[in-house]
């Protein structure tokens, strides 16, 4: 048996795999999200260490510890973890959706240029990744930055607590902006620029490979045997990707968390010619494109739980009519923590557009759907004008659970989706990636093996042409309020 870790936004997914690819058991820990100021965003890295730690007992109850053979942990990007000579934590992590760094990522794309950054590190600044955030530590809390003597992502995190090894993958370093993802090492004059040296950075491994085993005190109080290998681990989406069978050349996956995602697979190196996706590494040892929204399940979560104060989601859900898909005048755009691919505008804001009188709770809810959606043919337009224009996707993530959203995506996008027996990609992917970590197997293979579609979406002709017609009006939104965003 392995252990998948997802460490997310919400929560900490945990996935027991036996190795006939059958989830034996799953748990999940949830954890608060700060956001101290407007577009601020914030964990306090103690509290993912509490999710581990309740967590994967709970997991494992009822087995034989004996049979477990390896551990690996997917998590979410960018978010800059920082370390003191004593190993604490020096302030909270700042997360990948996080928009305070808009100032230190402006002076990187013009003062040091987008030309040099994507020649040093295949990618621009977003304020959402690592290397602004050092900068604006290095800025904002001078005391803070000279205390750090180690920076990893979270889910190194994860990994430093069970076994002490200062690591990360390429596929999360990537999302550093400090490492040369071309050459897979990371980037000297970034290191330079952010005022950080290859000390405080964590050793690079293929996200397959082990970095190390499970120390010993903790092994005793997860309840789990020490030396039992740890993987490097992947980025999320890298991850996901891995338990959605999307390896090598040509695969697509969607991701609807807390985040959205569009991941497209690429066994060579990806030409860039429009930056506003990210070129990263993958965890198959390949390399992938990228496009971000800051908030997708989260702006229906955000709707359903905050505003409309109910979690019925399929009964909320229910009340759209069939035949208003296409039809509906209301229009949202997504920009509830500003946004980052395509648009990479910290200052963008939510918006509902169109209503009148007859604008009804599931108008909104609808165009909540539907603008998540828009905003992903955004990028998915702009990796079409890139050449990696997929054919089909796979959907992982909780709003994938939603049948009426998966339609909704199937029509905007025109693309059959093919959607997966478990939406956990992450966790799934993570769990493999223990695997090949402990056996040597091929993470392509594996990844390939185990990833199987229970059913796939087809896009109905009849919505493809209506919803074709509003994304054209959507995309004139945003243009039309930017200034007033400022
Ligand atoms: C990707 C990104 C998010 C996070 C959180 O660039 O920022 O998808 O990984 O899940």
């Amino acid at each position: 048996h392995y252990i998948g870790i997802d460490l997310g936004t919400s929560a900490m997914k945990l996935i027991l795999l036996r190795e006939d690819g059958v989830i034996c058991n799953t748990v999940s820990k949830e954890y608060p999200i700060a956001f101290p100021k407007p577009g601020w965003s914030e964990q306090n890295p103690e509290d993912w260490k509490a999710a581990l730690l309740a967590g994967v007992p709970e997991l494992i109850r009822g087995m034989n510890p004996l049979d477990l053979a390896g551990i690996g942990c997917g998590g979410q990007m960018h978010g800059l973890v920082a370390l003191d000579e004593q190993d604490q934590v020096v302030r909270p992590a700042i997360l990948w959706n996080d928009g305070r760094c808009g100032r230190q990522t402006d002076w990187l794309n013009h003062e040091i240029g987008t030309e040099k950054l994507m020649q040093w590190v295949s990618n621009i600044a977003f304020a959402g990744f690592t290397a602004p955030k050092l900068l604006w530590m290095k800025e904002e809390e001078p005391e803070n930055f000279a205390r750090i003597r180690k920076i990893m992502l979270p889910k190194d995190y994860i990994n430093y607590i069970l076994t002490g090894v200062h690591a990360t993958d390429y596929s999360d370093a990537a999302g550093t902006l400090l490492l040369d993802v071309a050459h897979r090492c990371w980037s000297a004059p970034m290191l330079k620029i952010c005022g950080v040296n290859d000390s405080q950075l964590p050793k690079l491994f293929e996200s397959y490979e082990p970095i190390g085993t499970v120390k010993e005190d903790l092994a005793a109080s997860l309840g789990i045997p020490a030396a039992l290998p740890v993987a490097a681990g992947a980025a999320d989406n890298a991850a996901a990707a891995i338990g959605m069978g999307v390896v090598g050349d040509g695969g697509c996956n969607i991701s609807l968390g807390t985040s959205g995602t569009i991941f497209l697979s690429s066994e060579g190196q990806i030409a860039n010619d429009n930056p506003a996706l990210h070129i990263f590494a993958h965890a198959d040892g390949g390399n992938c494109l990228l496009g971000c929204m800051l908030s997708a399940a989260s702006c229906n979560r955000w709707f359903m739980e905050d505003i409309l104060k109910t979690d019925d989601y399929a009964a909320e859900q229910s009340a759209i009519m069939e035949e208003k898909l296409g039809c509906n005048p209301v229009y949202f755009l997504p920009y509830l923590m500003g946004e980052r691919s395509p648009i990479n505008d910290v200052n963008a804001r939510g918006v509902f557009f169109g209503m009148t009188m007859d604008t009804s709770r599931a108008d909104l809810l609808q165009a909540i759907l539907e603008g998540v959606a828009f905003a992903i043919r955004d990028s998915v337009e702009i990796a079409a004008k890139n050449g990696l224009l997929p054919e089909k996707s796979k959907i992982c993530g909780g709003g994938a659970k939603s049948p009426l959203w998966r339609k909704i995506f199937a029509a905007v996008l025109n693309l059959p989706l093919e959607i997966p027996e478990n939406e956990q990609g992450p966790g799934i992917g993570a769990a493999l990636l223990a695997e090949a970590a402990g056996t040597r197997a091929n993470i392509r293979q594996l990844s390939r093996e185990y990833a199987h579609a229970s059913e796939t979406v087809l896009p109905d002709p009849v919505l493809v042409e209506r919803y074709e017609k509003r994304y054209q009006q959507f995309r004139k939104i945003y243009p039309a309020c930017r200034e007033l965003f400022t």
